[in-house]
This record gives structure tokens, C-alpha cells and sequence, in this order.
């Protein structure tokens, strides 16, 4: 179904109905645009047009983004709406986004219901408004409001909207309150497109534009939804609609927009198998350790309604976790996202706690204490002891053998890994990883406890580094690579912040500390191969103290605590290091800087795929943009790949074997895809 009519003397009454969210699809256009022709028809006085179930609608189906565009349009659809000379009314009952936003502003009049949100978030989806919101918002609102709709997409409230001049009115019932507008008051408001543009305003444009150069750098269709309506001050509005169309057209063809779809779908399929058992009904976690970690998950948990026991080792590490998650709550209040009554809700949920058996109930435990396999054994028998033999045993270890873990137990299938990212109350990304015992039940308790956490989830084999950290660590090595052989830390972040990234590789190190990474490669030392080449500099800078922001020296100097500078004895460390290597340095531009960097990750993954880590290319698209800041306009790793084509990476991949053929050994699934022709997106193991 896509619509449904009913008339009441002389209101019709039109329903958007399209589960889950009333999308606009090429049938729901239809017959809108036949509902127009019906009302004339039965000589009607009005019609309210509203949504079933919780949204008015979620704007155009982008599932039809990808094909060519359908008739009717839905610009069409809307000057019919507009012009009809019955009026419609949209009763806004929910979210009315994109199309659905656009369906909205043509009515006549706008009422919403108190939950309701409006909004244009075409630019999230890489494309701008194509029916009329460039042009229709901003004759309601006024530049300044309207500017901010197109270009961020962030939506406003019901009582924002008001506010702003949008909608008409807020009412608990919006299709009573609109079969009850005065029809003569109907027919006097003016239809928004006869409303007069604003005048030009170079500064609120200028504004903006700053605005988004700070916040959405690389991305094209913000600044094109700026342009729309600027160049629509100036023009009749049918001309301006036109042109918003065609910007419309021309971008969801593009890459871009192509990447933004991917991930809006990929992120929504991102749930718990279908063939896995229903999970328990979380109520309360056990978490082991109060650090950094530890109190980032236990906040989060406790945020989702769990009751925490957060388990230490002694009345010190009770007082810190006490502390680090108490900084956490205190946190969230001084940035107005919890009342005093919910942070004190959440405090009265927490227990820290040296004695395990308070946990005695918990159905589920996460380990986040010190990467040591010696300390996680001891933390896996204590629980092992205290938690009912049903309870699941999760590690959020991001480097260690799941699979050693759980042998140190006495059930082993209830072990799985729950790998979370820092800080793990804001990150999105949760690996959950299967080891080779894993139970169903751990896997179904791992994805109960991410949906809860509202959580992005992805599945994961045993591997050194999982699926994010082993890709990491190519990306690390390779920049170490381009560092000692001739670029500076500094050009290096400042190419990868250019290709989209928030923060380049050493800046993200200086901030996670140097230590971190040190321990990690001490561990791969007995299994690396020898052959291997080996860039020392970063064992150099732990081996000064060199650790990181937090001792105020790293690959950068952080003077007074404040922003980074460079370090003139990090260049030096490389050049010492190339001359010890009898390397010959060289410069790289920034493209060659993003390229290696860029394909030494994909080449990793590809392994990553072909070894079984990863379930899915999309999956580490996931993966890159959730936990590693990989731009999502780009749509990740793998989408990205595709976007430059196989054939493209294998031939870069193999002109740089030259220099090092074992770090730039082809995997197998990029030589496959190539040989195939076959994306990697759709490879699939033969
Ligand atoms: N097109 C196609 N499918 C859509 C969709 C859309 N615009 N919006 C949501 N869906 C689908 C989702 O993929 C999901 O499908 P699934 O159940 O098969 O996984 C289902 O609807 C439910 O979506 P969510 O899981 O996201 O549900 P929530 O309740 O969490 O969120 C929402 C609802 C706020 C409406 C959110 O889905 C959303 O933000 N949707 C996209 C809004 C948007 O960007 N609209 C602009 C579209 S472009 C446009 O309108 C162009 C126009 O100007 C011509």
C-alpha cells in the first residue's frame, strides 16, 4: 500500500502509508498525484494529508536512487499539491524529512504534532533537496534558518519549526486541528511558492560557507544545496526549481552520494543475525576494570538502563573507577544531555566493587582491564567462579587471543570478545568477536548488549587486531614507511585530514599515547616476519619518553599543553634512521602520501575478507568509518576500493612491489576480484 483515502463530508483525508516509515517511492507518487485529481473531482474543501505510524515520511526512497528517475516526479506531484485549487493541509505526526519535509511545505497549511521533526538532510544522503526545499524553506523562514536546513540537515523540532515560521501550528491531534482550520482562513493563506524570496544576504551566505568548510570539508552536495538557494533569490521560482532538480539529479549519480547511501544502508543492516537464538533481556552487566575503558563502557551501560557492578582489584582502583566514571555522569550534565535527576539515576545504578560475587547475577561480563593474557586469565577464572554457570564472559581485549582466554575457562562457548573504541560511550563501532567455541547464546547476548548501547555491531573472527586494528596497523606501518623515506609526520596528517580524515595517523597516536602501539609490536616480535622491513622511529620516541599529549611530547610538542607544533628531533630521528638504513629519501606529494597509506590498508583487508575475519566488504566499511574516522563520504574502505576500482588498486599495488615486494605482497581476493571482474563488494570466496 502506499496511500490510503477516506473522505468526511467535505475533507478527504490522505494517509502516507508506506511501512516502516511511509518513504516516498514511485507508487506513493502516483497516487498522490491521482489523490489531487480525486479531491478536485469530489468538489472537496479540503484535504489532510498525514502518516501511518510513527513518521509523516522519511522523504524519497533512496533505494530508487540508484536507477533512473521515475515519473511522476515528485516535483510535479507537489506543484499539483500546491495549485490544486483544493487546499491540502499536512498534519505532521512525526518526522517529515527530505520528500517527505517537501510534501509538507507545498500544503497549504502545516501542522505538526509535538514530537514531531522537520528537515532536509538530502545533504547526509550526499545530494541536496529535488523538490523544493532549497526553494520553498526559505519563503517560510528566511535565509539565515533555511541555509542551515540545507546545508547541515540537521532537523528542527516542532517548537523549533514553529519558532522559525515553517509550520503553522503544534497540536496534540494535527489532523483534528485541521479539519477544524476555518475554510475561509484556508483559502486565504498565500501557497508558498508565491511568497516573495528573501533579500540577497552575502553575510548570513559567507557565514555558511564558513560553516561548512570548518564542518563538512571535501563534501560537495552542501555547498551545491547553498548555491540552490542563493541562485534562487535571483530567479523566477520555476526556473529555481528546475535548477534545484538537475543539481539534484546530478548528484545522486555521483560518488559521493553513491557513498553516503552505501553506508545510510549498511549501517541500518548492521543487526544480529536471523539464525541466532533470541538473546536475554539485559538488566545488569558486570564490568571488570575502571579505567579509561572500563568506565567509558560502564557509563554507557548505565546510560541504557543497565545496573553496573564495576569490579577492581583493591580500594584504590575501586576509588579511581568511582572517580572516572563519576567524572563521566558530572560530564554529561555540564553538557546539558542528562538532568541532576538522571545523573543521580545513574549513580544509584553503579556499584564499584572489589567483591565479585555482587555480581553474582549478572548475565553478562566485560573484561576491560590491562592487555596482559596473564592478568585476563586470572579476571576470566574469578569470574568464571562467581557468575552462574549460564553468564556470558565478554574481553574487550583489542589485540589478544579470544580463543587463549576462553580455554582458560571451564566453558569456553561463553566466551566471545566485545571490542569497543575510545571512548567507548561515544564511539559507535563494537567488534564483537566469534571465537572458535563461541556459543550462539554469547554471539546473540553480544548483539543484545550493542543494540541496547545503540551500538553499530559487526561481527569478527580471531586474528591479531581483530578486523580494525589489524587494518590499523598497516595504515601505522605505512606511514612509518613514507615518514622515514622522506616525509614529516606533519605532511603526512595534513594529506590524510585533505583526503577526509578528522586527524592524521601520528596526531591520533600522540593523542592514544606511543606506548600503546610499543606493547603492540613487542607482542608481534616473536611472530613478525623477518623479512619484513622494520621502521624503528617509533620505538626510538617511547625509548626518549616521547609518549604521547598526555607527557606534552610525541611526534609533536604540545607547548603549555595547548596546540601541536612540530618537532624538529622527530625529522632528525628519521633522517638517522634512513642514513643508518642507507635510504635515499624522497619527497612525496600529497597524493602519493594518501595513495600508500590508502592501499596499504586495502590490501589488508582484502586478507582481512579472504581469511574469514571479515564477514563482508561492507562490513569494514563499517568498521573504517565507525571506529577509524575513514570519511563516510567516501563509504568506507571497501566502497572506496570500488569507487577507485580493483583493477586500478591491483595495478598500484604491484607498480609498488619494486620498492618492497613483502609489504606490498597482492592478496589473493584483490588478484581474484580483478580476474573476475567482480567488485569487491561482491566477491564472495569461491
Ligand atoms: N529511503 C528508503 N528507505 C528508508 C528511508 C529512505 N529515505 N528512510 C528510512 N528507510 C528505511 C531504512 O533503511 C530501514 O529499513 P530496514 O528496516 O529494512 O533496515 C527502515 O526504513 C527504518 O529506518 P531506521 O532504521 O533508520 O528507523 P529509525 O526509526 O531509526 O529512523 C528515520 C527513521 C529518522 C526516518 C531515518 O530512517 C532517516 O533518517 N531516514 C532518512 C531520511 C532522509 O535522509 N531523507 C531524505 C531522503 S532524500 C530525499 O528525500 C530527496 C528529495 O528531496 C527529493
Amino acid at each position: 500500500m502506499s496511500i490510503t483515502k477516506t473522505v468526511d463530508g467535505r475533507t478527504g483525508f490522505v494517509t502516507l502509508d508506506n511501512p516502516p516509515v511511509n518513504a516516498i517511492g514511485q507508487p506513493m507518487r502516483q497516487a498522490l498525484l491521482d489523490a489531487v485529481t480525486w479531491a478536485e473531482q469530489q468538489d472537496l474543501d479540503r484535504v489532510i494529508v498525514t502518516g501511518a505510524g510513527r513518521a509523516f515520511a522519511a522523504g524519497a526512497d533512496a533505494r530508487e536512487f540508484d536507477g533512473d528517475p521515475l515519473e511522476p516526479h515528485l516535483p510535479d506531484v507537489l506543484d499539483r499539491i500546491e495549485k490544486s485549487f483544493v487546499p491540502w493541509i499536512a498534519a505532521i505526526n512525526g518526522v517529515a524529512l527530505g520528500g517527505g519535509a517537501e510534501i509538507a511545505l507545498a500544503c497549504r497549511m502545516r501542522i505538526a504534532s509535538p514530537k514531531a521533526q522537520i528537515g532536509l538532510p538530502e545533504v547526509t544522503l550526499g545530494v541536496v533537496p529535488g523538490a523544493g526545499g532549497t526553494q520553498r524553506a526559505m519563503r517560510l523562514t528566511g535565509l539565515e534558518t533555511a541555509l542551515e536546513m540545507v546545508a547541515l540537515g540537521k532537523p528542527l523540532r516542532a517548537d523549533e519549526a514553529l519558532k522559525a515560521g515553517l509550520i503553522h501550528a503544534i497540536e496534540d491531534d494535527p489532523v483534528g486541528a485541521a479539519d477544524m482550520v476555518n475554510t475561509e482562513e484556508l483559502s486565504c493563506v498565500v501557497p508558498t511558492w508565491e511568497l516573495p524570496a528573501p533579500e540577497h544576504d552575502e553575510g548570513a551566505f559567507a557565514a555558511i560557507r564558513e560553516t561548512l568548510a570548518k564542518r563538512s570539508p571535501g563534501q560537495v552536495a552542501p555547498l551545491r544545496a547553498v548555491d540552490a538557494v542563493e541562485k534562487g533569490l535571483s530567479l523566477p521560482f520555476d526556473e529555481a526549481m528546475r535548477l534545484e532538480r538537475a543539481t539534484f539529479l546530478e548528484l545522486k549519480q555521483g560518488d559521493q552520494a553513491r557513498a553516503l547511501r552505501h553506508m545510510f544502508f549498511a549501517e541500518r543492516a548492521a543487526k544480529a543475525p536471523d539464525d541466532l537464538p533470541p538473546a536475554p533481556t539485559l538488566t545488569e552487566v558486570a564490568v571488570v576494570g575502571g579505567g579509561t575503558m572500563g568506565a567509558g563502557i560502564a557509563y554507557a551501560c548505565l546510560s541504557a538502563r543497565l545496573a553496573v557492578t564495576l569490579l577492581e582489584t583493591d580500594e584504590d582502583g575501586v576509588a579511581r573507577a568511582q572517580a572516572n566514571v563519576g567524572k563521566l555522569i558530572d560530564a554529561g550534565v555540564s553538557r546539558g544531555r542528562l538532568t541532576e535527576e538522571a545523573a543521580q539515576a545513574l549513580r544509584d545504578r553503579l556499584t564499584c566493587t572489589t567483591d565479585y560475587s555482587s555480581a553474582a547475577n549478572a548475565p553478562l561480563a566485560i573484561e576491560a582491564a590491562f592487555e596482559d593474557m596473564a592478568v585476563k586469565k586470572e579476571i576470566f577464572a574469578k569470574l568464571d567462579a562467581a557468575l552462574s554457570p549460564g553468564a556470558i564472559l565478554a574481553t574487550n581485549t583489542s589485540y589478544l587471543d579470544v580463543d587463549e582466554i576462553a580455554a582458560s575457562t571451564k566453558d569456553p562457548s561463553r566466551v566471545l570478545g566485545l571490542h569497543f573504541f575510545a571512548p567507548a560511550h561515544i564511539m559507535r563501532l563494537l567488534e564483537i568477536v566469534k571465537g572458535a567455541k563461541t556459543s550462539p547464546e554469547a554471539l546473540a547476548t553480544g548483539y543484545a548488549l550493542g543494540k541496547l548501547l545503540r551500538k553499530v555491531p559487526v561481527l569478527a573472527g580471531v586474528c591479531d587486531g581483530f578486523i580494525g586494528n589489524r587494518i590499523y596497523s598497516r595504515y601505522r606501518e605505512a606511514a612509518d614507511t613514507v615518514f622515514m623515506d622522506g616525509s614529516t609526520p606533519w605532511e603526512i596528517d595534513e594529506a590524510m585530514e585533505a583526503f577526509g580524515y578528522a586527524m592524521g595517523p601520528y596526531e591520533v597516536a600522540d593523542l592514544s599515547g606511543l606506548d600503546i602501539g610499543y606493547a603492540a609490536r613487542r607482542r608481534q616480535d616473536a611472530t613478525r616476519d623477518p623479512n619484513r622491513r622494520y621502521i624503528p622511529i617509533a620505538d626510538r620516541m617511547v625509548e626518549l619518553g616521547k609518549l604521547g599529549k598526555k607527557v606534552g611530547a610525541g611526534w609533536y610538542r604540545y607547548p603549555g599543553g595547548g596546540g601541536k607544533v612540530e618537532d624538529p628531533i622527530v625529522a632528525d630521528l628519521a633522517l638517522e634512521e634512513a642514513h643508518f638504513a642507507g635510504i635515499e629519501r624522497t619527497e612525496y606529494s600529497e597524493d602519493e602520501i594518501v595513495e600508500r597509506l590508502v592501499l596499504a590498508m586495502i590490501n589488508e583487508a582484502a586478507d582481512v575478507l579472504a581469511e574469514g575475519i571479515a564477514q563482508s566488504a561492507a562490513d569494514i566499511d563499517l568498521v573504517t568509518v565507525f571506529g577509524y574516522g575513514f570519511p563516510r563520504w567516501r563509504g568506507g574502505l571497501m566502497h572506496y576500493a570500488d569507487t577507485l576500482g580493483v583493477a586500478h588498486v591491483v595495478e598500484r599495488i604491484t607498480a609498488l612491489q619494486s620498492e618492497d615486494p613483502v609489504a606490498w605482497k597482492l592478496s589473493p581476493v584483490l588478484a581474484n576480484c580483478a580476474e573476475r571482474n567482480v567488485t569487491l563488494a561482491d566477491w564472495t570466496p569461491a
